[in-house]
């Protein structure tokens, strides 16, 4: 996506060898580029989500194998540098995903080949996910427009979290049929979710689509439900960090409430995912692993001042409780479809199948 006219994707390998990443932590406030030397540049970017969005995190953990390799190739380095970058994020399964893909492609090599191998699978990868990401606009852009026809004013769709081009290498994937809509001259609007406790609703989904020219209105978590009462949730479009070979979704926490409202205001309810995105190994939804994360992303808000000052404010009594799940699941029963890089299809092991048939498990 274009930024200030400028292309930019989320990840890119500079020309001194490094690895350049957006730095979403910084965000909307300051456009940071930052470079990742080492594995442990890696892991940290991951695990601090500098890097976010469960393609993304595919991504860099490809990146990071690389940049392991340049250090020491060995096959003991290899295999730790895998357990280091799967530890970092438990729930998105593109993490899993790019590490057993370029691990595999690593260990068919010679220790010297290794990090050029690395890198040029993750180049690829990337490549791959630009790929899915822009056919998954184009098979959610129907929907979009058959919701324009029949109702002949703006469409306006109700997101969750981030799942725009900062999520994926480029495009996005809920945002990408979004896109897609907005260059074919469909008039849309988006009701931002800021998604607490980390705001990637605010801060990387209202960036996103302000620096695209795209009517959005940021709305705080339990507004959705109110807005689809009065008929002003036309569809809903969410990501997924991991679904099920049956269909459930694992996305940002409170999914799942969004879900529930669609459900019973009758509002079509659509997660868009690459492949990359599906557990095959994994049948129920339950079986996933959630992340819990820091309390003080729940116990602290962290803004800017009107004096342009970066700082983070208490908004818990210092002696209470706090718990911060990261993810939840929305079972299939309650998506009216997947959008995914061959076509859209029922939330259901028969709907996957119909489409991935020669991958399943
Ligand atoms: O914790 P995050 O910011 O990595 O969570 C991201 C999401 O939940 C997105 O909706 C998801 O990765 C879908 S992605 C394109």
């Amino acid at each position: 996506m274009n930024i200030d006219g400028v292309p930019y994707r989320t990840i890119w390998r500079a020309s001194d060898g490094a690895v350049s990443i957006i730095d979403q932590t910084r965000l909307p406030h300051e456009f940071a580029v930052t470079s990742l030397t080492s594995l442990d540049d890696a892991v940290r970017a991951i695990r601090d989500m500098q890097v976010r969005g469960a393609p993304l995190i595919g991504a860099a953990a490809a990146f990071g194998l690389g940049l392991a390799m340049a250090a020491d190739s060995s096959t003991d380095a290899l295999d730790a540098a895998m357990h280091a970058l799967l530890r970092t994020r438990p729930t998105a399964v593109n993490l899993r995903w790019a590490l057993e893909r370029v691990g595999e492609r690593l260990r068919q090599c010679p220790p010297d080949r290794r990090e050029a191998a690395a890198f040029a699978e993750a180049e690829q990868l990337c490549e791959e996910d630009i790929r899915s990401n822009h056919a998954i606009g184009a098979h959610g852009l129907g929907l979009i427009r058959a919701a324009w026809e029949s109702k002949g004013e703006t469409v306006n769709i109700l997101t969750h979290c981030n799942a725009g081009w900062l999520a994926t290498v480029d495009w996005g994937t809920a945002l990408a049929p979004v896109y897609a809509a907005n260059e074919a001259g469909i008039p849309v609007h988006v009701w931002v979710d800021e998604t607490r406790p980390r705001n990637q609703g605010a801060s990387l989904t209202a960036w996103e689509l302000a620096h695209q020219g795209i009517a959005h209105t940021v709305i705080v978590d339990n507004v959705g439900g109110h807005l689809m009462q009065h008929g002003r949730v036309d569809l809903v479009l969410v990501g997924s960090d991991r679904t099920t070979a049956c269909g459930d979704v694992c996305n940002k926490i409170g999914t799942y409430l969004k879900a529930l409202a669609a459900r019973d205001n009758d509002v079509p309810f659509y997660v868009a995912l690459p492949s990359s995105t599906i557990d095959w190994e994994l049948d129920a939804g339950r079986a996933i692993p959630i992340e819990e994360r820091s309390a003080l992303e729940v116990s602290r808000v962290v803004g800017l001042t009107p004096a342009g000052e970066r700082v983070a404010v208490s908004v818990t009594p210092p002696e209470s409780p706090v718990a911060n799940f990261a993810f939840d699941v929305t079972p299939a029963r309650l998506v009216t479809g997947l959008i995914t890089e061959r076509g859209v299809c029922e939330a259901s092991r028969d709907g996957l199948a119909r489409l991935f048939g020669e991958v399943r498990r």
